[in-house]
């Protein structure tokens, strides 16, 4: 198999829950590449994340915006290839703000794609997800399947990777685009539901279920999927597009139970709230490219995934407990709605 193997990368949203892992994994498994982070530092983005690496050969942080072209022209002229991870991510922060997302994940991918253009780099890759392709009631979505994103988060995502698809079409742009599902693991920010539930019930909270938690996902450990990133960027074909899940569903109940279980608490932890806008029910991926293409599949079950993860919370407060906190709560107070005022 011929591998490309990109020595200088731009990472744009690596101090992220994704980007993070991904640069730590390249760090440790590939150190002959230098390594640029390009990070807004919203809220969402934590330098802790990559204090291990600071100071260290080959690396360097900058603060930037992905959708300031200038500042991202001048980086992409100094590296091989850019791997974008930058996005405002939680669908029911789009809900609330949905232009921020409009921004970021359409525009800032445009500027991106624009310079890894100008600059002729190697590959661009980007990491997409599998809410593109919006509720799947039944079946697997196929990477040839059509886009039907039903949030501002998701129909962002969709408008970015169709904005860099037409540079492939247009400018030869040798893009590659990773689908995945949803990830879990070390340092994601407290606000989807994995981690959102371990550190509440770790603070004695309740933990809101949406609707009645019969929604499913597929987890996917952050591990996995970055080592799925990682062999799309050396190995995938440019023009496609890979599915990165573990096949395997979960509901919205089951991932609550887990918890309590793993966590010490009773099932009267869990609460009922008002359902979110738009939920899509099921998302389920084919993830039969990755394997036969790429030779990824997914090593970590959910069992042990939630346990390490579980863990990882236990053990790292003072990571997480100063991001619960001011804006935090404030974002809590106006998303969670008990079921009666509904
Ligand atoms: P995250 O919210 O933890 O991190 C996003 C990072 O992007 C943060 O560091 C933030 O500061 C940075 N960022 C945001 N706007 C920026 C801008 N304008 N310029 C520069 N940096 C900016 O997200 P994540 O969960 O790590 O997701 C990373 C990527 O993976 C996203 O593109 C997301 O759509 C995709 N994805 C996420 C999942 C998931 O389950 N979390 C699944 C599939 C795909
Ligand atoms: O599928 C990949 C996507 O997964 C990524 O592209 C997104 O960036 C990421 O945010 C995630 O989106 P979801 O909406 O699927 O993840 P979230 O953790 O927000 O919700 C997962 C399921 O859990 C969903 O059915 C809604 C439910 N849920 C979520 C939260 C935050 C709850 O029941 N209660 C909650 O408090």
């Amino acid at each position: 198999m011929n591998e490309r193997s990109p020595r200088r990368l731009l990472v744009a949203g690596g101090a992220g829950f994704i980007g993070s892992n991904f640069v730590k994994l390249l760090r440790s498994t590939r150190p002959e590449v230098e390594v640029t982070v390009l990070d807004k530092l919203t809220y969402a983005g934590n330098p802790a994340n990559l204090r291990e690496l600071e100071g260290t050969p080959g690396y360097r942080f900058v603060r930037g915006d992905i959708c300031d072209g200038e500042m991202v022209d001048h980086l992409a002229g100094q590296v091989d290839a850019i791997v974008n991870f930058a996005a405002e991510t939680h669908v029911d922060r789009s809900l609330l703000d949905p232009f921020a997302f409009v921004l970021t994940d359409v525009l800032g991918t445009g500027v991106l794609a624009e310079a890894a253009r100008k600059h002729g780099h190697d590959v661009f890759l980007l990491v997409s997800t599998d809410e593109v392709y919006g509720h799947v009631p039944e079946g697997r979505s196929k990477e040839e399947d059509a886009f039907r994103p039903r949030s501002p988060y998701s129909a962002s995502k969709a408008g970015g990777e169709l904005l860099a698809r037409s540079y492939l079409e247009s400018f030869g742009l040798p893009l590659v685009v990773t689908r995945g599902s949803n990830n879990y693991g070390p340092n994601q920010f407290p606000e989807k539901i994995i981690p959102l539930f371990i550190t509440n019930a770790l603070d004695g909270l309740k933990l809101p279920l949406y609707g009645d938690g019969s929604a499913i996902r597929d987890y996917v450990h952050v591990e996995d999927h970055c080592r799925g990133i990682d062999l799309a960027l050396r190995r995938g074909t440019p023009g496609a597009a890979y599915n990165l899940g573990t096949g395997v569903e979960t509901s919205g109940r089951e991932v609550a139970a887990t918890v309590v279980e793993l966590t010490g608490l009773d099932e009267s932890s869990i609460e009922q709230v008002v359902d979110r806008a738009g939920h899509d029910y099921r998302y389920a991926l084919d993830v039969s490219q990755a394997r036969e293409e790429l030779g990824w599949s997914a090593g970590i079950g959910f069992r042990e995934g939630m346990e390490r993860t579980v863990r990882w919370y236990r053990d790292n407060q003072d990571w997480w407990r100063p991001l619960r906190s001011g804006e935090y709560w404030e974002f809590y107070r106006r998303n969670y709605k008990p079921l009666e005022v509904k």
